[in-house]
């Protein structure tokens, strides 16, 4: 079965907690939090304190994309805040197997991530580890981007590394090219534009599924 993430960056800022009841019911099985420091990345967006005032607006998963230069100093606030999966990425870190442990220590899944240019085996050695994969369907950065032709490649490379993780999918992810992702073997759905676009969360979000 799969499961849809819609990303908050896609949702009116100005009533969050609205939105968030809306995907709740809509039949999203997660949130996708997109943290962007303004250095990993051109752009700047959630932190702790907002993700923390939403926790009380439901009990979906708050699945939290760092995409931040320095995880080990922001993963201990995202604990704190609530965050259910932490997913950071690859090139930040030159530790991860230690991050991952402290995020397992609090009772948290840990995710990995690259950006798209990054060779998929140098995730070999954390798979063993790791509950999540992400790998992106666009450079990080915005919503709003062009799916990448080269995505369902590197999930069935993603697939090939050894371990008993979740493959998550995010950025370009539309009704077309869903299935693609799918049929390369994506557990996870992360989607802004196509799941709030037409204002209409619940078709979207069962187009998406398959369904
Ligand atoms: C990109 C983010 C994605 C993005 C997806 O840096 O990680 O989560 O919001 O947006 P869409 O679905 O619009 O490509
Ligand atoms: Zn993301």
């Amino acid at each position: 079965m799969i499961k849809i993430a819609p990303s908050l960056l896609s949702a009116d800022v100005s009533c969050l907690g609205e939105e968030i009841k809306r995907l709740q019911k809509a039949g999203a099985d997660m949130l996708h939090f997109d943290v962007m420091d303004g250095h990993f990345v051109p752009n700047l967006t959630f932190g702790p304190h907002i993700l923390k005032g939403l926790k009380r607006q439901t009990d979906l998963p708050f699945d939290v994309h760092l995409m931040v230069e320095n995880p080990e100093t922001v993963v201990p606030w995202f604990i704190e805040a609530g965050a259910d999966i932490i997913t950071f990425h690859l090139e930040v870190c030159p530790e991860p197997l230690r991050l991952i442990e402290l995020i397992h220590q609090h009772g948290r899944k840990a995710g990995l991530s690259t950006r798209p240019d990054t060779n998929v085996k140098l995730l070999e050695t954390y798979g063993k580890f790791v509950d999540l994969i992400l790998v992106m369907g666009v450079e990080p950065g915005f919503g709003g981007q062009d799916f990448r032709i080269d995505t369902p490649q590197r999930i069935m490379e993603t697939k090939q590394i050894g371990g008993d993780f979740l493959i998550a999918v995010d950025g370009g992810v539309n009704f077309e090219t869903a299935p693609l992702c799918v049929n390369a073997g994506a557990d996870i759905l992360v989607a802004g534009t196509a799941v709030f676009k037409n204002n209409a969360y619940a078709d979207n979000i069962r187009i998406l599924k398959g369904e």
